[in-house]
């Protein structure tokens, strides 16, 4: 193989054109030599812009001895089959948040890449922004004492186009508004993000979950707004509150809370601690400067580097499973109107 990754893109719509190709071109170790969407046009103004060979069939690209990997950008419920027919192809996958839409799609990814001895990596690029990375020092160097509780508040107010286009208007389709096609709504599109970054910052882990959510203002099957009830495996407590059509949006943000400070992210990382920690202001509130970071890049940077060194990746299929599992199990308690337990392992 040679020092450069060589991906094949799966699905070049919204996101592949708007920053992931983007991503990949700014990689040092990671280039697009194919690209795949049903609808051909989008294939082909994906290539004119970032190179590569366009084509409509999916198994075509993954046939092809100089694809590597691919990059899979398409609707979630295709995350599961694209995955799992690249990996039997023999191509390492690196796919879009969410995993999949269920736990189940999930778990089956992650078998079929592990059978077919590829690796299987999931682009939640918050984990490496900046921000995300010194509060994770921050913590550990005992800046919160015991994490108490933790708030995430999410407030989206998505036009009506956002439905059938997206923001863009690059593809009409309508996946992002049928249950079974996305998923979810705002939890499993957006807030997938804050809860990553923050399983990652923390190392807590959700152990059970109570949700409400409804559709008020919008024409989906998918929630618009959602709040959700959180226990963690340390005996924090938390909630998230979100909406795609809070008017006025603006308000967002996640906080969290310990014996000894607090930690506010969304906009400026700020802490305040009792303790004395090295980079913030004893008894009083600071305001981190954190590098910023291109997470996209660096996350396709570090797959490749894995790929190259025969390692795990650093997002690996458990860790989009895991993020998920919260996720997932919000949405059954909304629906049974009951506590549901997030799966733990081993
Ligand atoms: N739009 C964003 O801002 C954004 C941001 C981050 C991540 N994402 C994630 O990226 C993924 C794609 O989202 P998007 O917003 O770009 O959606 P999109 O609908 O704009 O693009 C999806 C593309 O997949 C193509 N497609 C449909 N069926 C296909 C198939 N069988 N094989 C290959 N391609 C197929 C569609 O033609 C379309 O071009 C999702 O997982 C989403 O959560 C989106």
């Amino acid at each position: 193989m040679s020092d450069t990754l060589r991906i094949g893109m799966i699905g070049c719509g919204e996101i592949a054109y708007k920053a992931t190709g983007q991503s990949v071109t700014d990689c040092p170790n990671a280039t697009i030599v194919a690209a795949m969407d049903t609808v051909e046009d989008v294939a082909q103004s994906f290539t004119d812009t970032f190179g590569g060979d366009p084509t409509t069939d999916a198994a075509e690209l993954m046939a092809r001895d100089d694809v590597d990997a691919v990059l899979i950008s398409a609707p979630h419920f295709l995350h599961a089959p694209l995955t799992i027919q690249a990996a039997e192809a023999g191509k390492h996958v690196l796919v879009e948040k969410p995993i999949a839409c269920t736990t189940e799609q999930a778990n089956d990814m992650i078998r079929a890449c592990a059978d077919a001895g590829v690796l299987l990596s999931v682009l939640l690029p918050s984990r490496y922004s900046g921000s995300t990375v010194r509060a994770k020092e921050l913590i550990e160097s005992g800046a919160l004492g015991k994490i108490l509780a933790l708030k995430f508040h999410v407030a989206a107010n998505k036009p009506d186009s956002y439905w059938t286009g997206g923001y863009t208007q690059r593809v009409q389709t309508d996946w992002r508004k049928s249950k079974e096609n996305s998923g979810g709504g705002i939890l499993i599109m957006n807030l997938v993000h804050e809860i990553d970054a923050v399983r990652y910052a923390t190392g807590l882990e959700a152990t059970r979950v109570y949700a409400e959510y409804d559709t008020y203002l919008t024409d989906t099957e998918v929630e618009d707004f959602i709040t959700v009830s959180i226990r963690y495996d340390n005996g924090a407590i938390g909630d998230m509150m979100a909406s795609s059509c809070a008017r006025g949006g603006e308000a967002g943000g996640t906080r969290i809370y310990g014996s000894e400070g607090q930690m506010a992210f969304g906009g400026r990382l700020r802490v305040f601690t009792e303790n004395d920690v090295d980079g913030l202001e004893k008894d009083a509130w600071t305001e981190i400067e954190a590098p910023r970071v291109d997470g996209r890049v660096k996350l396709i940077e570090r797959f490749a580097d894995a790929v190259f060194n025969g390692t795990a990746p650093e997002v690996p299929g458990e860790e989009g499973r895991n993020t998920l599992d919260v996720i997932y199990a919000a949405y059954r308690s909304g629906e049974t109107h009951t506590p549901v337990s997030v799966p733990t392992y081993g």
